[in-house]
């Protein structure tokens, strides 16, 4: 793996990351085109790579999915993603040029003639042996009916490919797709996305741990004494009620985005960045987990949800969770890491909290109440774009009398960094799976193993809690399951 921080470069010269390989040439097949990833994310993604000059000199992108619909169109629902939901202005000549690869094949299973044809097409137009990356953008059932197509249809020799979340619902179904997966790729070429390892905070969740003498020595339970990790989200379920009631924040968010982010808190130091070294650092930190206490989970629903269209009537489907895991090992045992996601709550905020433990204090005439947030000794890591760390310390105030007060240093990416070249989580994925890199891709063992450690929540969820749209969830039982510490963000507006 390279270097997460992208190259300073002065403004007006052409975007690019010189320290990145560029991909060799590649037909990229998007199945779920049509769909709420593709026109979010995956198309104004692969816009904003082709406009910063990162994709390969000569590619293809081929949308696909079971309805009809021309070149035309889907170049119009392209361009209309991009514009919408795309970091930057669209410039009319690039997306011109971009949309000059664009193509649209409908397929569905026994029925891939089309799409066979315009692969073929797309490789003859490119010329020579370019590489093949399918991305399944569907929703999950649809994943082992697509992958199961392509090894009917013979296109999956010498191909890579790339499956979103949440990668099964189970262990056992887990498995069953790992089978199916297996039986038509070698794991050498399936690429589990989470995105949220795409992100350059969380990347940089490495580099500030091991490329610093100061973090790492401290970074253990004779220093630490909680963990959060605090994915609220304002955002509701709008349009998605179909998946969302199905799926519910832990497996939506927990299961998947926030133990992944907890295996780089917590890894080892790993001997190389490389992918079988990360990789296999994070699936032992998953190996030490000890399976779910479902006494130690807080499920929400938030009041309104199940009026929502689409919404199984008496839904007894989570908007919000919150688990206590223990990681059973030398540097983390007895240190409470606390996971929690949800929808329809106070603040959006995407953060890492480690807190100290508290030193003895007796010389110090602390008064808790006096500091805005109690006395914290804190590290903050904000994963959400473009990302920050912040340093929560108590000062001494001015004056004749030592009387503390919460103080703060922090890091900013945008304040010392040129972030106008940073790339977000699924397009830096996008290209590491066009190079063959699968540093942070999830692998079928650790996906498995965070499903059997998931088990005794799933066999045995606790009853919802209500709790009002715009608050921070379940208030008392939140309470109650960071107790004896706090949540970092809490209250109205967090810290
Ligand atoms: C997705 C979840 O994987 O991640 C969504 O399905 C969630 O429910 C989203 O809102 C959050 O990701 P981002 O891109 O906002 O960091």
């Amino acid at each position: 793996m390279t270097s997460q921080l992208v190259e300073t470069v002065a403004a007006g010269t052409r975007p690019g990351r010189p320290s990145s390989p560029r991909p060799d040439d590649h037909v990229i097949v998007l199945f779920g085109a049509t769909g709420d990833l593709a026109r979010r994310k995956l198309l104004p993604g692969l816009f904003h790579l082709a406009a910063a000059g990162l994709l390969p000199d000569r590619y293809q992108v081929i949308g696909s999915s079971r309805r009809s619909m021309t070149d035309v169109q889907f170049g119009e629902l392209a361009r209309q993603a991009a514009t919408e939901f795309g970091m930057t202005k669209l410039d009319d000549e690039a997306w011109r040029a971009f949309q000059r690869n664009l193509s649209f094949a409908s397929a569905e299973p026994g029925r891939t003639a089309e799409l066979g044809a315009a692969i073929e097409r797309a490789e003859r137009q490119i010329g020579g042996a370019p590489g093949r990356l399918f991305h399944l953008a569907v929703p999950p059932a649809a994943f082992e009916p697509t992958v199961t197509m392509l090894g009917a249809a013979g296109l999956a020799p010498g191909s890579r490919v790339i499956v979103e979340k949440p990668f099964g619902t189970d262990l056992a179904s887990a498995r069953k797709l790992n089978d199916t997966l297996h039986g038509i790729f070698d794991e050498s070429r399936i690429f589990r996305i989470d995105h949220f390892l795409g992100k350059e905070s969380v990347d940089n969740i490495l580099a500030f741990r091991f490329a610093n003498g100061l973090f790492e020595p401290v970074w253990n339970r004779r220093h630490i004494a909680y963990v959060q990790i605090d994915v609220p989200e304002t955002l509701s379920i709008e349009g998605r009620a179909d998946f969302y009631d199905q799926t519910g924040a832990y497996r939506d968010m927990i299961v998947t985005h926030l133990f992944q982010v907890l295996g780089f808190v917590a890894m080892e130091p790993p001997t190389a960045l490389d992918a079988r070294h990360l990789r296999d650092e994070t699936a032992k930190v998953f190996d030490a987990l000890k399976p779910l206490d479902p006494g130690h989970v807080v499920r929400g629903q938030y009041t309104g949800y199940t009026s929502v269209p689409g919404v199984a009537p008496g839904s007894r489907t989570e908007t919000m969770a919150a688990v206590r895991a223990e990681i059973d090992n030398w540097r983390w045992a007895g240190v409470p890491f606390l996971l929690r996601s949800g929808k329809s709550l106070a603040a959006s905020r995407q953060e890492a909290t480690l807190g100290f433990h508290e030193p003895p204090l007796r010389m110090l005439p602390v008064d808790a109440f006096s500091t805005t947030n109690g006395r914290h000794n804190e590290i903050t890591i904000d994963f959400a774009d473009p990302g920050s760390i912040d340093l929560g310390f108590l000062a001494k105030e001015p004056g004749a009398q030592m009387k503390l007060a919460g103080a703060r240093m922090v890091f900013r990416y945008e304040d010392s960094f040129n972030t106008a070249n940073a790339l977000e989580g699924y397009e830096r994925l996008l290209l590491d799976a066009m190079l063959g890199d699968q540093s942070l891709f999830t692998r079928s063992d650790a996906i498995e193993r965070l499903w059997e450690v998931s088990a005794p929540l799933l066999d045995n969820p606790p009853p919802v809690q209500p709790y009002a749209p715009g608050s921070w969830g379940p208030g008392p039982a939140l309470d109650q399951l960071a107790a004896p510490y706090h949540w970092h963000l809490r209250g109205t507006g967090g810290r």
